[in-house]
């Protein structure tokens, strides 16, 4: 199979589908930082800018992949839906199809599961329509990257179409759940986001909650970790990249060539956007073998919140009963997954985190607050007066 990627990013979706021995044809990503990744490490692929302007899809392409812009549609966007400029992009997808010269066989789209319950699924009902209504089947399905062995927190919606093949028997044959962690400060590490704090935290033990897109204008935003020993740090950016399943090639970090065009710090908007590798690679095999999908669930509401996953038959739109683990790889401990220091919280940083924790309305794992005040005092800092006592022993708000 021969691919083309839209919105390509760094490449997350082809670099799994090339695992998973499928080519990459033709890519197409607008900013000019991803580009100069996709030049460095997909040399063999033809690369364009705007997707807008892109004329048709290669005849030699048997499939589209692509994870477009998700601003319109996530909790922290701007909610507008495919009626925002950007996440409105997909409908270029359908451009392309309408216009090929013959019926393309597969196409596999990613975006933010918030976009299921956004305007009761509008979205993802827009979706399905334009799918059936050029005469394909469809299945889609909520997955989790802490599956895969990467211990990153990242649900996203995967989306199959085909024309002649069962788009369930890629995405819904699978379903190995692996247990999460429980909190355990001292013994694990925990991820959350150190700029947040007030109304949400992202809290995830042992793995990192959802690697952000950040800003376009490359202000960085990684989570912290709380590591076992008491250490606050933030990743280092090249095991960001592992996170989201870009190993270093003969040692090179996956992203490096963005610094040709733009700061080193836009690398993590790069990484924070991109598919997960290992989740695009089961994808990929799966295309190429399907598995069996023993189809059970009913028929959805054509109104309110969409199921995690579901697939039409050619007839009817049904629910489908499966969890966010398909292969169930077991995910190593974060502390043992890192491989780089990282650089320490700053105590200013640290200090500004607890003052909102102090403001919020959050609860709190036990001895959350304490492990960052301890922090805080190792630094040498003095530690907000206000005592601990509205700590409550309960589970965060998860991003
Ligand atoms: C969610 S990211 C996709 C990331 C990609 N799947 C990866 O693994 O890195 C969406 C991408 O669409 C790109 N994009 C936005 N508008 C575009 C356009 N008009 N043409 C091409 N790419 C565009 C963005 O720059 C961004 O990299």
């Amino acid at each position: 199979m021969k691919a083309v990627g839209l919105f390509a990013g760094i490449g997350g979706f082809e670099l799994g589908l090339h695992k998973a021995g499928i080519a990459a044809l033709h890519l197409c990503e607008i900013l000019p930082a991803a580009r100069a990744v996709l030049r460095s490490r997909f040399p063999d692929a033809d690369i364009s800018d705007d997707v807008r302007s892109l004329p048709g899809i290669p005849g030699e392409a048997d499939l589209l992949c692509a994870g477009f812009p998700c601003q319109d549609l996530s909790q922290a966007g701007r909610t507008r839906g495919l009626s925002g400029d950007q996440s409105a992009l997909v409908l270029e997808v359908f451009r392309l199809l309408r216009g090929h010269r013959c019926r393309l066989p597969w196409v596999i789209l990613e975006n933010v599961p918030f976009m299921l319950q956004l305007h009761g699924g509008l979205a993802m009902r827009s979706i399905m329509d334009e799918f059936e209504s050029l005469g394909y089947r469809w299945a889609y399905r909520v997955v989790d990257s802490y599956g895969f062995g990467v211990p990153q927190r990242r649900e996203r919606v995967y989306f199959v179409a085909s024309m002649d093949g069962n788009p369930e028997d890629v995405l819904l044959a699978d379903d190995t759940p692996v247990p999460r962690p429980p909190t355990a400060i001292g013994e694990r590490a925990h991820g959350f986001y150190w700029t947040e704090g007030f109304t949400g935290l992202g809290w995830a033990p042992d793995a990192v909650p959802t690697l952000k897109n950040g800003s376009t204008i490359g202000i960085p935003s990684p989570p912290a970790i709380l590591m076992p020993d008491g250490r606050l740090i933030k990743p280092d950016i090249r095991d960001a990249e592992r996170l989201q399943g870009f190993e270093p090639v003969n040692g090179i970090p996956w992203t490096i060539a963005a610094e040709e065009v733009a700061r080193s710090s836009a690398r993590w908007s790069l990484v924070g956007s991109a598919v997960t590798v290992p989740v695009a690679e089961w994808v990929g095999r799966r295309l190429e073998t399907p598995g069996r999908f023993s189809a059970e669930g009913g028929t959805f509401p054509l109104t309110g919140r969409l199921p995690k996953a579901a697939w039409f038959d050619g007839r009817i739109r049904r629910a489908a009963y499966v969890g966010v683990d398909p292969l169930g790889v077991r995910t190593p401990p974060l502390a043992d997954f890192l491989d780089y220091p990282g650089d320490p919280l700053s105590l200013k940083a640290a200090t500004g985190f607890l003052e909102r924790t102090r403001r919020a309305k959050l609860r709190f794992n036990p001895g959350f607050i304490q492990a960052v005040e301890r922090y805080i005092a190792s630094l040498g800092g003095l530690v907000p007066s206000v005592t601990t006592s509205y700590e409550l022993p309960l589970v965060t708000t998860s991003m």
